[in-house]
């Protein structure tokens, strides 16, 4: 019977696929899952545009796959709208409730308390999501937000079939969840796993949804929802005011842009990384002929950049609101040149080699993006999460609302890692109403020819992801080519490369070693880029989806 309904489900799915604009235009979308995909197809074939397009798929993963992103979390939307060339970036990321303070994840000795920046409500930053949905609506969209919130709403009242993929990381979740009724009422089945493709309804989450479509943001930040949301944090031991809800402000942001060889490169601006790390480890690559060298080489080369890019991500990133970043010198080709000067083809530069004074900080595991552009040059790329897998553990009784963890962002003690290994610094300290860095890293690559816009999650390996991708691009590939990438990556701290089982050859493997570098392979195979590209000559769509994960990518027609 719950087979029957998957394959319904799925169904209907290649049906919507199958749709584009009203008018005919062709679309192409790639999300992380089937149903996403398909809520876009539905809102444009009720008449919306890309941007509207992207509240449906942004809406409906928040219910489809709740590991990754939702309400209760935040992400970057990056707009292109043809007509006039206007581009921006929606900084929809969460933000430090008003009471928080540099040591508030510190013991009386001053050291990290494991997890309070991970599991439960004090991890929980100010959500972003809700209010980045209703502003993306409202001054790009063509339609009311109850519209493009419709499918996300039908989804969660009627339920869908979770998937594989879904239940290994409610698994690596659930002794979490279960500290939490809440949470282990909608995700567990009588305190257990669920089987696989068993129906998950989310009535409250479809409720909440409901909420924000007829009365916009103050469905969210205001009135019953906020006093609920208030109450149950601080109940639960976070910190949260009705101030912060009230004061949640999304910021439209000035995307940063550079070249490589011909290419031009728009993507995310503080409070995430991943833009300027990207465009700096690409103009320090800008000075080699990656296609003529040999492949131990090669991967040398991308590594090193990668290390010095990742070691500037650590001393200077953080949130522009607070804090002055050297955006300039950080993306300047000759700042980039002074880099390539220390960089020997033969030999790994130890990381502890590189100047400048470190703190650090941790960051999560889970998170999703999708990307979507029509046959005009419209796009939006939007990578959105809640953190680790199902964010914080942590749900209001009665909202449905997964809260993030995204407080682990933040650099919790100079010098500590985060949950993804990375360090940080001073520039990205707690504060109250601060952003923490991300390494979202949504991206428009753009040649005389074409467009692609891709992005994916993976935490700090986001942005190697991306780059191993614009590199991909750059040879001449398509998007199923750079979905599918091999992935290696360094980031400065831990001083290895961490690579795909199979992303390296054996010759590969002690090539780099020779060259001083340690290697260490993933557990998993990792990321889940969505990539869509028009060919700006023909106005030809395609679309990939990385087979890592369970994603939809479709070109409508
Ligand atoms: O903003 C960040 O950089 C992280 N919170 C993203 C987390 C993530 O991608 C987890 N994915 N596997």
């Amino acid at each position: 019977m719950l087979k029957k309904r998957y394959t319904a489900i799925i169904l209907m799915t290649v049906f919507w696929g199958s749709q584009a604009y009203a008018d005919g235009h062709k679309v192409a979308i790639a999300s992380a899952h089937p149903l996403a995909t398909a809520a876009g197809f539905e809102i444009l074939d009720k008449g919306g545009n890309v941007f509207d397009a992207a509240v449906a798929v942004s809406a409906a993963l928040a219910v489809v796959e709740p590991t990754g992103s939702g309400l209760g979390g935040g992400g970057y939307w990056l707009l292109h709208r043809e007509k006039d060339g206007f581009e921006t970036l929606i900084d929809g990321r969460e933000k430090a409730p008003l009471a928080a303070h540099k040591a508030m994840y510190l013991d009386k000795d001053g050291q990290v308390i494991p997890k309070l920046s991970l599991d439960g409500a004090l991890a929980a930053a100010i959500p972003g999501m809700p209010a980045g949905l209703v502003h993306l609506s409202e001054k790009y969209g063509k339609l009311p937000l109850a519209d493009s919130l419709a499918p996300a709403i039908r989804y969660a009242q009627t339920g869908y079939a979770i998937g594989n993929r879904y239940l290994k990381m409610l698994k690596v979740r659930a002794e979490l969840i279960k500290q939490y009724p809440a949470t282990a009422d909608i995700f567990l089945d009588n305190g257990k796993l669920p089987q696989p493709y068993s129906i998950l309804r989310q009535p409250d989450l479809a409720h909440t949804l409901t909420q924000l479509a007829k009365s916009g943001r103050d469905g969210f930040y205001s009135g019953c929802m906020a006093d609920k949301l208030v109450k149950g944090v601080n109940k639960a031991g976070g910190i949260w005011t009705k101030e912060d809800l009230e004061s949640y402000q999304i910021a439209e942001r000035k995307p940063v842009t550079g070249h490589y060889k011909g290419i031009k490169i728009t993507s995310a601006a503080p409070s995430s990384s991943g833009g300027i790390v990207l465009i700096e480890a690409l103009n320090i690559l800008s000075g080699y002929d990656l296609q003529k060298t040999d492949e131990i080489t090669r991967k040398h080369l991308i590594t090193e950049a990668m290390r010095r890019a990742y070691h500037d991500r650590t001393l200077y990133l953080g949130d522009a609101d607070f804090i002055d970043i050297p955006v300039k010198r950080l993306l300047n080709e000759d700042y980039a040149a002074g880099l390539r000067s220390s960089l020997r083809p033969d030999k790994a530069l130890p990381s502890e080699m590189l100047s400048g004074e470190i703190e650090q900080q941790p960051e999560g595991t889970n998170t999703t993006h999708f990307s979507i552009i029509d046959e005009e040059g419209n796009r939006v790329a939007a990578t959105l999460s809640i953190n680790f897998p199902f964010g914080s553990g942590f749900v209001v009784a009665g909202t449905g609302v997964v809260l993030n963890d995204e407080m682990d962002d933040f650099s919790s003690l100079p010098g500590a890692m985060n949950g993804y290994g990375l360090v940080g610094g001073v520039a990205n300290a707690i504060a109250p109403g601060k952003r923490m860095l991300s390494s979202m890293t949504p991206t428009f690559l753009e040649t005389d020819t074409q467009v692609a816009v891709l992005g994916t999650p993976g935490g700090s390996r986001i942005i190697s992801m991306v780059l191993l991708a614009a590199l991909d691009f750059a040879k001449g590939n398509g998007p199923e080519s750079w979905v599918q990438v091999p992935r290696f990556h360094h980031q400065f701290m831990p001083d290895v490369i961490e690579y795909e089982k199979g992303a390296l050859s054996d010759a590969e493997i002690t090539g780099l070693a020779a060259k001083g570098h340690q290697l260490k392979v993933a557990r998993y195979p990792y990321g889940d880029m969505q990539a869509v590209l028009l060919n700006k000559a023909n106005k030809s769509l395609s679309a990939a989806s990385d087979k890592r994960g369970e994603g939809r990518a479709v070109v409508g027609h």
